[in-house]
């Protein structure tokens, strides 16, 4: 058992810096409702307990007779010297937290959880699936059946990127489906960005689910669900996973990839990464031996190129499309900016406008091009990417992407504007 701080939220906005800003004291902490008792508490027995927002008549005063520290008054916003104070001089702690004793513990704890059953997981090449994959495969070995659906909506080169990521470094199947043509059918005629959301999303789960019969023997599903997940759909760490929380009102986040799926077939969750940070889950990633630049990739939405070529989706727009955005991602690394930034891409635009290339006229394609900063991508800044970079994202793309002669730099913030287009 390592160490821990419980945080009781009394409904403070920022009070889920303060379990991170405990963890990167070395000391592992967690938020915990403010209708625990004391009773409950002692059970956990934490080091010490935290309290965020207003307690006025919200608190079991029993906690204060706990011979457990108790540090209050705080909105969220708790000086990080306060924090490392309490935590090292008050709690006494050892502080001993770290990725890699968290690691090796965390194997152990689902190789004895898991036992001789088999897992499936589905890899989607982000971040969370990949360290998912990564530690049951340290856990579990070959039990491990991961299946990576090759939807062709993905950028260039990608199903191989991460079967080079696992291939020779962790020990578990891997099964790549090319499902490329299936989605492509499905996406024919279909403008309306919803609808194609919702093509992909079932499509996805049928494809999955036939794949998943190639191991009948499965009885769990791996998922990536993180703590901010966890904390978003006002569920505890401690609930089944699937299940309201006590108002009714919250269930967890399904990763949208395989929502539905655990219901529909019946399979056990396992959520390896629910008590992680994003910035924790890649600094597990990273201990577990997954390449730096992997961990560090941006986030990829689910239906992949699909909603960045608007409009109708079809096999040549997406070839298009995957050129001019391999040309942006490029040229981004190249900057050394790729870390810089939260996402960047490109867009294929459902418009054609003249342009002139070698005396010639052309009426042909426009790309826009996106860059985002956020911290959590519900609001996001458009970035002021150097004018260099831009002239030579854009003058590439022209060059090299036949059917394209204009490219034009999105300046829209998010809110009003989505980061996606579709
Ligand atoms: P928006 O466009 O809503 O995007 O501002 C916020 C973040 O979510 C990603 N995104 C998705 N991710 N499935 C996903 O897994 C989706 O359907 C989806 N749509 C948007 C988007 O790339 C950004 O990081």
């Amino acid at each position: 058992m390592h160490e821990t701080i419980l945080v009781l939220d009394f409904g403070s906005p920022s009070v889920q810096l303060v379990p991170r800003r405990i963890r990167e004291c070395g000391v592992y902490s967690q938020l915990a409702p403010n209708t625990l008792t004391a009773e409950d508490i002692r059970k956990q027995q934490p080091k010490g307990i935290v309290l965020c927002g207003d307690t006025a008549g919200r608190i079991d005063p029993e906690i204060f007779n706990l011979d457990i520290p108790v540090l209050g008054g705080g909105s969220g916003t708790f000086e990080m010297e306060a924090i490392r104070y309490f935590v090292k001089n008050v709690c006494e702690c050892q502080c001993a937290w770290t990725m890699k004793n968290y690691a090796t513990a965390a194997i152990e704890r689902f190789r004895n959880e898991i036992g001789n059953d088999e897992v499936i997981c589905g890899l989607s090449g982000g971040v969370d699936s990949s360290v998912v994959a990564a530690i049951l495969s340290k856990s579990i070995g070959r039990q491990l059946k991961c299946i990576l659906v090759d939807s062709g909506l993905m950028r260039q080169g990608e199903i191989e990127k991460v079967a080079k990521a696992f291939q020779g470094h962790f020990d578990l199947e891997l099964q790549v489906v090319d499902a490329a043509d299936g989605f492509l059918e499905r996406l024919a005629g279909v403008e309306e960005p919803q609808e194609k959301r919702r093509r992909i999303g079932h499509y996805f789960i049928d494809i999955f689910a036939e794949a998943a019969k190639q191991f009948p023997n499965a009885r769990h599903l791996a998922q990536g669900t993180i703590y901010p997940d966890i904390i978003e759909s006002g569920m505890t760490l401690h609930q089944e996973p699937g299940h309201s929380s006590s108002d009714g009102s919250a269930t967890i986040k399904l990763h949208h990839n395989v929502g539905g799926l655990p219901e529909k077939l019946g399979f056990h969750l396992v959520e390896p990464l629910r008590e992680l940070f994003k910035d924790e889950v890649r600094k597990l990633g990273i201990e577990l031996g997954l390449p730096k630049d992997f961990v560090w990739r941006h986030p990829f939405p689910g239906p992949g190129l699909s909603v960045r070529c608007l409009g109708e989706v079809t096999q040549k727009k997406l070839d298009r499309l995957r050129a001019a955005d391999t040309i942006v991602i490029e040229e981004i690394h190249r900057a050394g900016l790729y870390r810089q930034v939260s996402q960047v891409f490109a867009v294929l635009l459902p418009v054609k406008s003249v342009g002139v290339t070698d005396g010639s006229r052309t009426y042909d394609e426009a790309v826009a091009i996106r860059c985002v900063a956020t911290d959590d991508f519900m609001s996001a800044d458009w970035v002021a990417l150097p004018e260099e970079v831009l002239r030579r994202m854009s003058s590439r793309i022209i060059k090299e992407v036949p059917g394209i002669n204009r490219v034009v730099y999105d300046i829209s913030s998010k809110p009003p504007a989505t980061i996606e287009w579709e």
